[in-house]
């Protein structure tokens, strides 16, 4: 009997999305002559709603280097999915798509979210194998996701030239770098664009601490300073609310970020101070070459999981050799930045301030 597979991409986009899709396509060819894959679109809306089309492989040519996603991506929520809207029971509807495509597996390309899902899917029955994209890299088990490497050359960019005005006028420039739950990419970035302050959510700061920093920069007679904070970061005195009760506040006082009430405590130390938030200029473009050789090797692995009839497992990497992870081991779980990491070690060495 014919094989037929299904592939979807799910939640926030990233670059390396149609590398993986492409390494899981050429292997599957390669290794399965005859094989149907099948693209769903729009993530798990399109199973949901049964929208997808029979690919062949000329789809899966030239994408390498293309950013976003062939198949559409779309943010359905897992903690929504077992809600039944508008009279739609979204887990019996999935199963349903996926028996009426007649698939034998479904590959699913996302971060924490989708591999919830995921594992979803896998215990309803499904054969399910996942692959780790973020530029958040906060996905459990795996040392790396694709995405993340282009997004810290990305951010690491931003950060050059922003360097270069700060010093021209004497600024503090403040640079708000995408994360909501973890510091991976503003750390990294901080550390390659030689920040002089890393505010991260795993270290709430104190900004008294922050504006101390600065002014020791001052002192020595460096005339400008770089900050790289994360969306996520928040102060001391947030750490101490809940969740919700930390987003209520910040409601009420019209902020998302901490950011702009940063960069106001840091002006009022009569710093000149500018704000800038890059945003989802580090999610666009074409992935880098570590991240095209990555999103390669994953989707060859995933082929190859798939002939060997292993599902229920998302593909990983682990001291540079590529692994799989049960599911259900990963679904629920967010690797965030250690106290201890190599990297936080690297940048206090290195004299950088976390506003602790
Ligand atoms: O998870 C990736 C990410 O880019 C986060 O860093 C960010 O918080 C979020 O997605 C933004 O989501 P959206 O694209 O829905 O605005």
């Amino acid at each position: 009997m014919a094989h037929r597979v299904g592939i979807l991409t799910a939640g926030g986009d990233c670059p390396g999305l149609n590398a993986t899709i492409r390494g899981v396509a050429r292997a599957l060819y390669q290794k399965i002559p005859g094989i149907q894959i099948v693209g769903i679109v729009d993530g798990f809306r399109g199973l949901i709603e049964g929208e997808s089309h029979e690919m062949s492989p000329s789809d899966f040519s030239g994408i390498l280097t293309r950013g976003g996603t062939i198949l559409g991506t779309a943010r359905t929520p897992y903690k929504k999915m077992k809600v039944v809207e508008n009279d739609v029971d979204k887990v019996a509807s999935m199963k349903k798509n996926y028996k009426k495509m007649d698939l034998d597996c479904l590959f699913v390309l996302g971060g924490n979210g989708t591999h919830k899902t995921a594992n979803l899917l896998s215990e309803e029955g499904l054969h399910v194998i996942g692959l780790p994209k973020t530029i958040d890299n906060d996905i459990w088990g795996t040392d790396v996701t694709f995405g993340f490497h282009t997004a810290v050359d990305l951010g690491t960019e931003v950060v050059d030239r922003i360097h270069t005005t700060a010093c021209s006028h004497k600024r503090v420039m403040v640079i708000e770098i995408m994360g909501n739950k973890t510091g991976w990419l503003t750390l990294y970035t901080g550390i390659a664009g030689g920040a002089d302050c890393i505010l991260i959510p795993e270290i709430p700061f104190d900004p008294k601490k922050v504006v101390k920093a600065l002014e020791r920069r001052a002192d020595r007679g460096h005339g400008f300073s770089i900050i790289t904070v994360a969306e996520g970061a928040y102060d001391v005195s947030e750490a101490k609310l809940k969740k919700k009760e930390r987003a209520e506040k910040r409601a009420a006082a019209g902020e998302v970020t901490i950011t702009n009430r940063l960069a106001k405590q840091i002006a009022e130390a009569n710093f000149d101070t500018r704000v800038v938030v890059p945003g989802h200029y580090l999610r666009g473009g074409s992935p880098s070459s570590y991240d095209r050789a990555l999103a390669s090797t994953f989707g060859v692995y995933a082929a190859d999981l798939y002939s060997r009839g292993i599902f229920g497992v998302t593909v990983a990497q682990r001291n540079n050799k590529v692994i799989h992870n049960l599911l259900s081991e990963v679904a629920g779980k967010t690797k965030t930045v250690p106290p201890e990491d190599q990297m936080i070690f690297t940048a206090r060495s290195l004299g950088i301030s976390f506003g602790d």
